[in-house]
């Protein structure tokens, strides 16, 4: 049988492999005392090709079999996950010092034994460590967790109501064989409810999604760092921003910090929690509630913004909320850019890194198993923009990380069509 694999390749990579090494462990070296970079963007960047040079090394080499048994039972680790994050065990852990298995259980709720047995398998992947017999303590990665709320949201929707929709995929599959249906989800076949309409009958659950928004952005942080530097903000002067479906605003006060100049006006269809009575998310940056299936309300901006406010929606919904902006992009003037903060899915000739497209592709699963919507190519964003308006022309793609920033104009522009007369 033919095959991929090939012994020239496996020697490059390993050779990758090592050159990596050495990188890192001169970056290392040039770091203060023993603490790992991990602010450091080329740190992030080394990391995630070793991850994936290691990825293609191992496909070089490994057995069907051992592949197999490798990833049969891999889910159980979601399992562990799930318990560790329903129980709040990441919480009861001190974080400086240890705590017995025994008061472990006692604060989680429920007997040693099946506490035990989560947190040693979780162990085996470096989160938490057990130091002495039954007795715990945090390693760097399970003490994020602890510290952040919104990265333990981010994790806690995954291992909660996705992933039971999850289980259901084959089941709504089969319910809607040829078509992708919004109406019959993998979600809804599970919960009997959309998505929406289970975030609106559990309120506490919608704002655990609404903080995991927040902490899935900052667990990517090479693409918040790639929206900040790759596009030239401080062009837009003192212009006012309007970031569209924005959530509770972790983007826009992410950029305000960098570009005080500007302002933002969030927009979402219910107000955060966060939200003072003063109607602002922080300095410089205001919430307004908007449906953006209605005509955009901001007719005076100098940039329309989104971020993933399309992954999780249907072509012909894309293209409602799309149309919506025509009146206010037109009336804003020549140059207002729309700007999509999106995933590209790379199509078969695109060169990208297995890693990289691994979250991507994990990702067009999980707007599949919600939404019945779907991770695009460039190329399916352009046939989507220019369904909505044959004006909407892609002028330049921003950024190299997961999430990319496509600029979008309306060209020709009302007015040249007008002096073409
Ligand atoms: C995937 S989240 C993205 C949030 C934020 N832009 C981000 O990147 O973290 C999609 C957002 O779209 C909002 N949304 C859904 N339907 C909407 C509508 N009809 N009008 C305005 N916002 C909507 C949701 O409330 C949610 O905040």
């Amino acid at each position: 049988m033919a095959t991929a694999r090939s012994k020239s390749d496996f020697q490059q990579l390993a050779d990758r492999l090592q050159h990596l090494a050495q990188l890192l462990t001169a970056e290392w070296a040039a770091a203060d005392g023993d603490e790992l970079p991990f602010e450091s963007p080329s740190w992030t960047s080394l990391t995630d090709e070793l991850q994936n040079t290691t990825n293609q090394l191992v496909a070089q080499v490994i057995s069907p079999k051992s592949f197999f048994r490798n990833l049969q039972l891999s889910h159980y680790d979601l399992v562990a996950f799930q318990i560790a994050l329903e129980f709040h065990l990441f919480d009861h852990i001190p974080l400086l010092g240890e705590i017995s298995l025994y008061q472990l259980a006692q604060r989680a709720g429920f007997d040693e034994d099946r506490v035990g047995r989560a947190m040693r398998l979780l162990a085996t992947h470096g989160v938490f460590k057990e130091i002495q017999e039954n007795l715990f303590a945090h390693t760097e990665i399970s003490a994020l967790m602890s510290k952040d709320g919104s990265f333990q949201s981010a994790m806690a929707i995954q291992m909660d109501e996705m992933y039971q929709a999850a289980s259901s995929t084959a089941e709504a599959i089969r319910k809607s064989p040829l078509e992708q249906k919004p109406d019959i989800t993998p979600f809804s076949t599970r919960f009997g409810i959309s998505i929406y309409d289970f975030y609106k009958k559990h309120p506490d659950k919608a704002d655990r999604f609404g903080s995991a928004m927040g902490g899935a952005a900052g667990l990517d942080e090479e693409s918040m760092i790639s929206l900040r530097d790759s596009y030239d903000w401080g062009s837009l002067g003192n212009g006012k921003i309007v970031d569209i479906a924005g959530g509770a605003g972790h983007i826009s006060k992410f950029l305000a910090k960098d570009f005080p100049s500007l302002s933002f006006v969030v927009q979402d269809l219910f107000p955060p929690p966060s939200l003072g009575p003063d109607g602002k998310l922080a300095e410089s940056v205001h919430f307004q509630q908007h449906n953006f299936f209605q005509p955009q309300p901001v007719t005076d901006a100098q940039a329309y913004f989104m971020k993933h406010a399309l992954h999780n929606q249907t072509d012909a919904e894309c293209i409602k909320i799309l149309r919506a902006l025509v009146p206010a992009l037109e009336k804003a003037g020549r140059g207002v850019p729309l700007l999509l903060n999106e995933g590209i899915l790379p199509a078969f000739e695109d060169k990208m890194s297995k890693h990289q497209e691994l979250t991507l592709r994990r990702g067009d699963m999980c707007m599949m198993v919600t939404l019945s919507a779907k991770e695009r190519t460039e190329q399916q964003f352009r046939e989507l923009l220019k369904y909505a308006d044959p004006r909407f022309k892609i002028t330049n793609v921003y950024g190299t990380a997961v999430t990319r920033l496509i600029e979008i104009h309306l060209s020709p522009f009302k007015e040249d069509a007008a002096n073409e007369v």
